[in-house]
This record gives structure tokens, sequence and C-alpha cells, in this order.
């Protein structure tokens, strides 16, 4: 459980006087994959950035494999590949030449096999000597990854990979994704699309207006903030809750015809067995029934709802 990367009251302030980290404290676990979720503007790519050394922080420490990102500055650095949220690649160039160059910027001897494997892995191989000014949008993301892999990092920033990629991009990503996971890397992302994070992250980090809100495994967040819904798809509509029902935590929709009970699954009462006993009291039939767990994009919206 050693930290790879350790943040301590990191602080940034941008030129116009705009605090976008407040006091950040984390620390990433050596092999996990963590997802950093916000809403925009919360700070997510400062807070990666700052940690790469292209932002400079205005307080706080953060090292990375214990060197320190600016005193040990090329040390970090060079255990760090970053995936920019920013496409900025336009290049006469062709695909080959870019990513060995990027892997020349560390001071690594050439790897030809190494590329060629990364290029195969993300479905660049055939584009190997097209120009990068020729590439698709998704297939420009697909080299940004590859660049930030050329030199092995042992550390992955991803900051919104997967925004405005297609489906394929997206399963040839976690594909790569999960191979770094089995080789060791400690994988640090951003996303938007939530269930993403539901999927493959290990631990959640809510980032939202410059403070993190909460660090958690996820299968713990999902524990704890879980909910679970019971739906009820009723005979006959109600006009209102009876009052013999006043006690559970219910609520019409669909204008009565349909019932919703919420329950903590957690417990070992959910009290379904005396809903559905006080509902034949009443004379309550249904016709369909379905249960539903919140999701981690429930839980993040409660959250930020709650902070903000
Ligand atoms: N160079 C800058 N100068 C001043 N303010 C900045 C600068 N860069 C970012 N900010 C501000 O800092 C805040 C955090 O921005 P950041 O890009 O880190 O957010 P984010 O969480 O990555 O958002 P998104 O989900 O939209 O990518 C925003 O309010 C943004 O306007
Ligand atoms: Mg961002």
């Amino acid at each position: 459980m050693d930290p790879v990367i350790s943040i301590q009251s990191l602080e940034k302030t941008y030129d116009n006087g705009f605090e976008a980290l407040k006091k950040v404290e984390l620390e990433v676990i050596s092999g996990e994959i963590l997802a950093l979720l916000g809403p925009n503007g919360a700070g997510k790519t400062t807070l990666i950035s700052t940690v790469c050394g292209i932002v400079n922080p205005t307080g706080g420490k953060v090292t990375v494999g214990g060197y320190d990102i600016i005193h040990d500055y090329r040390k970090t650095r060079q255990m760090i590949g970053l995936v920019p949220q920013e496409l900025h690649t336009e290049s006469f160039e062709t695909v080959w030449a870019t990513v060995n160059f990027s892997r020349g910027l560390f001071g690594l001897k050439p790897n030809p096999e190494y590329i060629e494997g990364i290029l195969k892995d993300l479905s660049l191989w055939d584009k190997k000597d097209t120009k990068i000014m020729q590439l698709s949008g998704g297939m420009k993301r697909r080299l940004l990854i590859a660049k930030a892999l050329s030199h092995e990092p042992t550390v992955l920033f991803l900051d919104e990979p997967t925004a405005g990629v297609d489906v394929e991009l997206r399963q040839d990503m976690w594909r790569v994704v999960e191979k770094l996971r089995q080789n060791g890397v400690t994988i640090i992302l951003t996303t938007h699309y939530i269930e993403e994070a539901e999927e493959i992250a290990d631990r959640i980090a809510i980032i939202n207006n410059g403070r993190i809100e909460l660090v958690e495994r996820k299968d713990e967040l999902m524990r704890k903030l879980g909910r679970k819904q019971l739906t009820l798809e009723l005979r006959e509509p109600l006009q209102s809750i009876p009052d013999n029902l006043a006690d559970f935590n219910l609520e019409l929709q669909a204008e009565g015809s349909r019932l919703v009970y919420d329950y903590d699954a957690t417990q070992s009462h959910t009290g379904i067995a005396g809903l559905m006993q006080a509902l034949s009291e009443q004379g309550i039939a249904f016709k369909d029934l379905a249960t539903r767990q919140s999701s981690l994009e429930d839980i993040f919206i409660d959250l930020i709802k709650e902070s903000s």
C-alpha cells in the first residue's frame, strides 16, 4: 500500500488570482487505478498538470516515487506518462518518428519492438508511416497515448481520454489500461463518463471547487452510499399514499400508477416484507416490480449537490 504519489497541502492560485487548488491532500497507491471525478472547472487538469510539472504550484508539496516534483523534476517526469486533455498535434512527422522521438526525449535507448507493441495495442500500426496532420481526431488521441507510453512510465495520467472518442477506441484504451495495470503501472484518470470509472477504478477521488471532497475505495463507496429502489407498477392508480404506508419512504409517480420505495440495502431489515404486507392489507395490487441499485453517477451527483 505504498503511495507512489503523495500530495500535501497543494495550492494553485493562477496569475489572475483564481484559486484552482485549495490545500489538496491525496495519496495515490502504487499499482492502483484512481479515477478523479469532478464537474467542469473543478481543478482536475490543474491538479494533474501540477503533478506532471506543467503548472507551478503556489504552495504545498508533491512527491512521485519519493522524489520532489520541483527539486527532482527530471526524475519525477521520467516516471510519468501524460495523455493531455487537449489535442495539440499538427505535424508533418510520421506516427513512427513522433513516438520514437518522444522516447528519445527522455534519454532512453531506442526500442523499436516496444514501440511496435504500443502502436499495435492502440490499432495505430497500419498508420505508422502516416503524417500526424493526416490522422483523424480519434487517431490523434491514440497517438497521444502512444507518446505518453513511449518512455515506459510507471505512472500514467489520462486526462479525459475518452471524451469524444468512438466505442472501438474506448475499448482499445481500456484493454491497454488493463494490460498496464497488470504490469504494475499506476493509473490516474479523469472522465465525465462515470460508468467508466465505476467499471475500472479501484478508488474514486471527487474534487469540487479545487477541494478534494472524498477519496474512497469504489466498492466501499458503493456500499456506504449506494441505495436501492423498489418500483411497483400498480394495477389501479392511487390518489395519495395511504396512511398505513406513511412510515415507509415512498413516492408516488406517473400519476399515481407507480410506487417507488427507497431503502438501504445494507440494513438487515430493509422493510420490504413489511411494505408488502401493508400493501396487501390495503388491497393495493401491482402488476410488475423492479429494483434498481444507485450507480456511482447518482452518488457523485448527490455529493456534488451537497457540497456546493
Ligand atoms: N491559466 C489559467 N488562468 C486562470 N484560471 C485558470 C487557468 N487554467 C485554469 N483555470 C481555472 O481553474 C479552474 C480549474 O480548471 P481545470 O482546467 O483544472 O478544471 P477541470 O476540472 O479540468 O475541468 P474540465 O472538466 O472542464 O476539464 C477553472 O475555473 C479554470 O477556469
Ligand atoms: Mg480538465
